[in-house]
């Protein structure tokens, strides 16, 4: 019998806390599964593991604060050791898309300032080609309507400002339907709909990066060291050529 997403979710986050060694400084995700390797963090620290953690959304840095991690910010530290997330896809090549949890902004902060990056995942995330799951673009609320457009050009596809489903949201003089989703930087997220069509995930991120109005794009590119899977089978890994794990 299928086993259930969530353990498949808890399987693969506390496979991955497993790298984390004492002294070390910890990039913490975001996300339904990192979680999972955030609450086994919390339980080694009870047994005495000696780790800070940066949380990448106040999301995490809440349920990291109940497991009782020390906290630091990025700027009082010289870089992380490591930084353990999820993902929504990601491909053969490792590169990923991020940012379903609107957290992808913090999360490729982080990302950049460690020094290896664990992904954990179940299964439904292993693609061939990046785009099935739309692509979240991280944009400034000033004229997001003409930056919609602009990345509607580019790539020929819809794009649909995410919302909440709540109340209705006057933004300039547009009423949003539902409210829009803000992120933790006070922004708001664009989903591009392209289909598994993203084969160039890095000339995708440059072109949407060169528009004044993108803040950040959700392509994780040649960044991720090792993804930590779980199936049905059991745990599989993926290694990029030239880890640094
Ligand atoms: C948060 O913004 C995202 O980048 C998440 O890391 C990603 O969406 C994976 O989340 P789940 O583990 O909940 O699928």
């Amino acid at each position: 019998m299928a086993a259930d997403v969530d353990a498949l979710k808890a399987e693969a986050g506390i496979a991955a806390a497993a790298f984390v060694k004492d002294g070390m400084k910890v990039g913490l995700g975001t996300g339904s599964t990192v979680k999972y390797t955030v609450i086994e963090l919390g339980r080694r620290v009870s047994e005495g593991l000696d780790i800070v953690g940066v949380p990448t959304s106040i999301e995490t840095e809440r349920l990291a604060k109940q497991v009782g991690i020390p906290l630091r910010e990025l700027g009082s530290l010289d870089g992380l050791d490591i930084v353990i997330d999820g993902a929504d896809e990601f491909d053969p090549q490792l590169q990923l898309i991020k940012g379903g949890g609107g957290a992808l902004l913090r999360e490729k902060i982080v990302a950049q300032s460690a020094a290896a990056m664990i992904v954990v995942a179940d299964d439904r995330k292993k693609v061939e080609t990046l785009g099935a799951f739309s692509l979240p673009i991280e944009v400034t609320p000033f004229s997001w309507q003409e930056t919609k457009r602009q990345i509607e050009r580019l790539f020929s596809c819809p794009c649909v400002l995410r919302t909440l489903g709540g109340e209705s949201v006057r933004l300039g003089d547009v009423v949003v339907e539902g409210g829009p989703f803000v992120t933790d930087n006070g922004n708001l997220i664009i989903d591009l709909h392209c289909g598994a069509s993203i084969d160039n995930p890095r000339a995708s991120e440059v072109a949407l990066l060169s528009l004044a109005g993108v803040c950040e794009v959700g392509l994780f590119i040649d960044i991720c060291d090792l993804v930590i899977m779980a199936a049905d089978d059991g745990i599989q890994t993926f290694s990029k050529a030239d880890s640094r794990l």
